[in-house]
Parts: structure tokens; C-alpha cells; sequence
């Protein structure tokens, strides 16, 4: 795929035509999504003037749309200064990119780059020797620790990034699992997935998902969205799990658990959500229908062997769009659509989720750095309070319109609990 017109290096001013029409779009999109991000608006109203995060260099490794140039231009609110990258080589919005440069951040991302450009991206992004990291997925805190680069702490957005820290032996900095809050997995990866995997399909697509079988492996966070999506377009789902507690919740939930050499051979789309390995492997896109749709969500593009497609001298690889392939089987009257080429299927064809979940996200981004700053956390992995979880759900019930009950004295005595919370350990 080709890079659009122009890169965004090193907080370059925007100069060229294309540059200023795309930081002045990006200006106009992140000023919506910011309405939309109730949250951010809070905690920069409540923490802002103090500047807490006076002298804090924070690097960022996570997916540049408009909802994270709101994080970004909050972070320096703080007092922050600020410099980013994605965490994937499709998922960048150049027009939030560009809108970030122009605003004098130090930008190192577009949509479209190579592997070797991507890993040159998170080098120039930490070459300032940062004090604090915003990661998602991890990338970014492998390069820190290969290259010795010592840091005060790092704050982890995605489950497949919080599984890597957790299975290092040790760490040398404390690193807070944000995406073990439960306003962020119960809330993004589950609603935000629910809405945004469908607007990665549609716009890839134009198969309908009505009365078709849909194969969601895993049924996590992120598949339970994926499934509550496509069943609410009235698809019949099978799910495929390795957790037999997951596994028994779908069947509970109304759905089919088989496995995928089974699923391979009925399913008219697949959505592959494990944050696993070769979960659909060469023999199951050889049993799989003419015509079915192959997408990821997971973090990484591993799920699916795409290699197998692609390095295959028995299948001719058709582009239809950007990233939109048909796979055909040469002499046989065969072809799979693979979206994305395996990555994220929400944020390579589509804008990732809406921005208020992005919102419950950020506030924990946002209360770990602050954390983080202010130090005392040992070094290995973090959970934040239920006090903070609690708080970045309070921001959001409000502009929704919700009321939430008070406890008595009386009936925080019978609980056990105070009135403020937390309401559960
Ligand atoms: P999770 O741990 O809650 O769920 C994953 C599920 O997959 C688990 O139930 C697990 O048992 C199951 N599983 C693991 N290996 C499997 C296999 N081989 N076959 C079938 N099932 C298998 O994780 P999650 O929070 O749902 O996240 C899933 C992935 O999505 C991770 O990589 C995460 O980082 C990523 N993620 C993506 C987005 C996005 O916007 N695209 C958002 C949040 C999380
Ligand atoms: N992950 C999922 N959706 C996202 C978005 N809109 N912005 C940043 N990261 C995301």
C-alpha cells in the first residue's frame, strides 16, 4: 500500500498544501471526538492547573486516531511534552497525525508503512530517552528493554501487551496494566469491538451478515462484542474457544461451540479475537467455502496464516482496494476475501471504536501516568485501584444521564463498604 503523500516526521511543520488540508480535517475531527470524550474533559478540568505532569517526557505506541490525539493534546494539558507513534503499520489516521505535527508534537506515523519503517518509528519516538511509556500491544517496551533504555514506568492498553509483561521473568520499572481496569476491558474491548468490527467489515466488504455463519473464535472481552454484533444482525454464530469456562458462557449465551476444523467448513465469515497464535491455520483455509470472509481483530496479525495465502504458488492473490484481497485458487473454482491482510480489521479499514469508550480508556491512561509520576510503585506489573475504575465510570454516567443511588450510612454499615466506594475489591 502506498503512503499517503506525505510522512510526518519529527514534528516537521505541515507545510506542504496536502499537509495543511490534512492538519486543518484532523483539527475538525479531533475537536469532535473530544466532545465525545466526557472523561478527559473532567480529569484535564480537575488535575490541569496544578500541571502534575510538569517535566514528564512521555513516548506513546498506540494506534493514532483522532481519539488519541485527544489523549495526546490532554497529556500536555497536564504539563506533559509528548511524542508518538502507532502500534500498527495500518491503524493510523494521517489527518490526527497531521493535526498533532501541526500542533508541534513530534509525530512519527502514517497509515501504510512498511515493518522496517514502523520499528524506525518507535526508534525515533524514544530516541529522547522518555520517563514515561504509553504502549499497546508492547512493542515499544521490547525496544526499550533491548536497547537498555531505562525508564520510571509504562503504562500497558491491551491484553496481549499486559500477557507479555506478565510472562517476563522480571521487569526493571513498574508497569501499570490499563487494560485490566474493568471501564477499559469490559467496556473497550468488549462495546467498543461491538461497534467498530462492523464498520471494518462494511466497509471492506459488501457481503450481508443477516442469516449467514458466523465463526467468531474466542470468546473473550473482544469476541463476546463480536458475537453480540454480528447475532444482532441476525448471523448464526459458532464460537470456537480453548477455556472451558468461555466456551460454556457461549453455549449459555445461546451459541455453538465446535472447532474451527469443524467451523472451517461451514462458516461464511470468520473473525478471528484470541490475542493467540495460528488459530486459523493453512488446512482450514483450504476447507473453507468459495466466497468466505476472513477478518481479524486481535492485536497482532498472527491469527490467521496469511503467509499461507499469500507464499502459496496454488493461489493467486487479487487486490480489490486497499487492503481488501481476493485470494483465488488457481483451477478450482475457489476464493477467500482476506481483510486487513490479518491485522485489526477495526482499525486498518475502519477508525477503531467510537470516541466515548475511547473515553474510559484514556482516563486510565491518563490516572496511570499520573500515578506513575508520582512513583512508589515497585517494579513488575500494576493494577490501579478500584477507586480509579469506579471514578472513570462516574464521569461517564453522568453525561449519559444516569442516576446513581447514594448509599445510606446505614446501608453502607450493612454492606461493609463506605459510601464512596470502592463497592467491590
Ligand atoms: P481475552 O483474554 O478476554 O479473550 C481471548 C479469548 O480467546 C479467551 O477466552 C481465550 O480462551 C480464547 N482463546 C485463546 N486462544 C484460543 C484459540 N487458539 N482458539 C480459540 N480461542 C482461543 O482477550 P480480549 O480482551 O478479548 O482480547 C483479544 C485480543 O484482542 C487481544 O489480542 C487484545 O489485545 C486485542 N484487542 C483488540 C482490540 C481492537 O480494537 N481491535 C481491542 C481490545 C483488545
Ligand atoms: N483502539 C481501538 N479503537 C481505537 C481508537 N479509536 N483509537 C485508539 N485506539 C483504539
Amino acid at each position: 500500500m502506498v503512503a499517503v503523500g506525505y510522512k510526518i516526521r519529527d514534528g516537521l511543520p505541515v507545510d506542504s498544501e496536502r499537509g495543511r488540508e490534512l492538519a486543518e480535517r484532523g483539527r475538525l475531527e479531533t475537536a469532535l471526538a473530544r466532545k465525545e470524550m466526557p472523561g478527559i474533559a473532567e480529569l484535564v478540568a480537575e488535575y490541569g492547573e496544578k500541571k502534575p505532569l510538569l517535566g514528564a517526557r512521555i513516548a506513546g505506541c498506540l494506534h493514532l486516531t483522532v481519539e488519541t490525539a485527544v489523549l495526546v493534546t490532554a497529556l500536555r494539558s497536564l504539563g506533559a511534552s509528548v511524542r508518538w507513534c502507532s502500534c500498527n503499520v495500518f491503524s493510523t489516521e494521517d489527518h490526527a497525525a497531521a493535526y498533532l505535527a501541526s500542533e508541534g508534537f513530534p509525530v512519527f506515523a502514517w497509515k501504510g508503512m512498511s515493518e522496517k519503517e514502523y520499528w524506525e518509528c518507535i526508534a525515533d519516538t524514544v530516541s529522547i530517552s522518555p520517563d514515561l511509556i504509553i504502549d499497546d500491544g508492547g512493542d515499544m517496551t521490547k525496544y526499550v528493554l533491548d536497547q537498555g533504555i531505562a525508564v520510571k514506568g509504562v503504562a500497558e492498553e491491551t491484553t496481549t501487551g499486559v500477557r507479555l509483561l506478565k510472562q517476563r521473568e522480571s521487569l526493571p520499572f513498574p508497569a501499570i496494566a490499563v487494560n485490566d481496569l474493568i471501564t477499559k476491558s469490559q467496556f473497550d474491548n468488549r462495546y467498543g469491538c461491538r461497534e467498530s468490527l462492523l464498520a471494518g467489515l462494511m466497509q471492506g466488504s459488501g457481503m450481508m451478515i443477516g442469516g449467514k455463519v458466523a465463526v467468531v473464535a474466542g470468546y473473550g472481552d473482544v469476541g463476546r462484542g463480536c458475537v453480540e454484533a454480528l447475532s444482532g444482525l441476525g448471523a448464526r454464530v459458532v464460537v470456537t474457544e480453548i477455556d472451558p469456562i468461555a466456551a460454556y458462557r457461549a453455549v449459555m449465551e445461546g451459541f455453538e461451540v465446535m472447532t474451527m476444523d469443524e467451523a472451517a467448513l461451514i462458516g461464511d465469515l470468520f473473525i478471528t479475537a484470541t490475542g493467540c497464535v495460528s488459530v486459523i491455520e493453512g488446512r482450514h483455509l483450504e476447507m473453507m467455502k468459495d466466497g468466505a470472509l476472513l477478518a481479524n481483530i486481535g492485536h497482532f496479525d498472527w491469527e490467521i496464516d496469511v503467509s499461507y495465502l499469500m507464499k502459496n504458488p496454488d493461489i493467486e492473490r487479487v487486490n480489490i482496494k486497499p487492503l481488501v484481497d481476493k485470494f483465488a485458487w488457481r483451477g478450482r473454482d475457489k476464493c477467500l476475501l482476506l481483510l486487513g491482510e490479518g491485522r485489526l480489521v477495526n482499525l486498518s479499514l475502519a477508525s477503531g471504536h467510537p470516541s466515548f469508550v475511547m473515553s474510559n480508556s484514556f482516563c486510565g491512561q491518563i490516572l496511570a501516568m499520573l500515578e506513575l509520576w508520582k512513583g512508589g510503585y515497585s517494579p513488575g506489573v500494576h493494577k490501579l485501584p478500584r477507586l480509579l475504575d469506579e471514578k472513570i465510570a462516574r464521569l461517564h454516567l453522568k453525561p449519559l444521564g444516569a442516576k446513581l443511588t447514594t448509599l445510606t450510612r446505614k446501608q453502607a454499615e450493612y454492606l461493609g463498604v463506605s459510601i464512596e466506594g470502592p463497592f467491590k475489591t
